[in-house]
């Protein structure tokens, strides 16, 4: 098992333990932000959460500098993963079309959905690099369990 995979597991353990019983949706988001960005540290340059809410996604719990407030359906990454609700993995977001830049310190980014229990998304998770291709198949793999995780506990 490679480092990047036991911090996973340890990130999952943990994620699962810090959240059970808690269905406060601020209150669970937060803390799910604080520890992703505790236990991968440098590696997630921004990690935090948009929520779905009418024709756009809105801002929620994050770690990381500021950021923008409102991404519309199919806007840039985290607008395309919500319409597709599919994972997006961008291994360089300047080559990404529509890319919204909150900051210019992001190189690479992956953003995962976040279905309730009939598919729908709710939300995204955001996760960006201040290095070019940051994130591969394994990162998508054990985010997408992280997310599902969240949504069980949530929606
Ligand atoms: N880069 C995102 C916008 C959100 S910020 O990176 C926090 C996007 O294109 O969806």
């Amino acid at each position: 098992m490679s480092m990047k995979e036991k911090q996973y597991e340890t990130m999952l353990a943990q994620l699962e333990g810090l959240i059970a019983g808690e269905r406060n949706m601020m209150s669970v988001l937060s803390n799910a932000s604080a520890l992703m960005r505790e236990v991968m540290g440098e590696r997630y340059f921004w990690v935090g959460f948009y929520l779905v809410e009418n024709d756009q996604l809105v801002l929620g719990p994050f770690q990381g500098s500021v950021a923008c407030y409102r991404i519309g359906h199919g806007r840039g990454v985290c607008g395309t993963a919500w319409a597709q609700a599919r994972t997006q993995v961008v291994p360089d977001v300047e080559a990404f079309p529509g890319h919204i830049a909150c900051s210019s310190l992001s190189r690479s980014e992956i953003v995962v959905p976040l279905l309730d229990g009939q598919g729908i998304v709710r939300g995204v998770l955001d996760i960006d690099s201040k290095e070019l291709a940051q994130f591969d198949e394994t990162d998508a793999r054990y985010l997408e369990r992280a997310a599902a995780i969240i949504a069980r506990e949530l929606w």
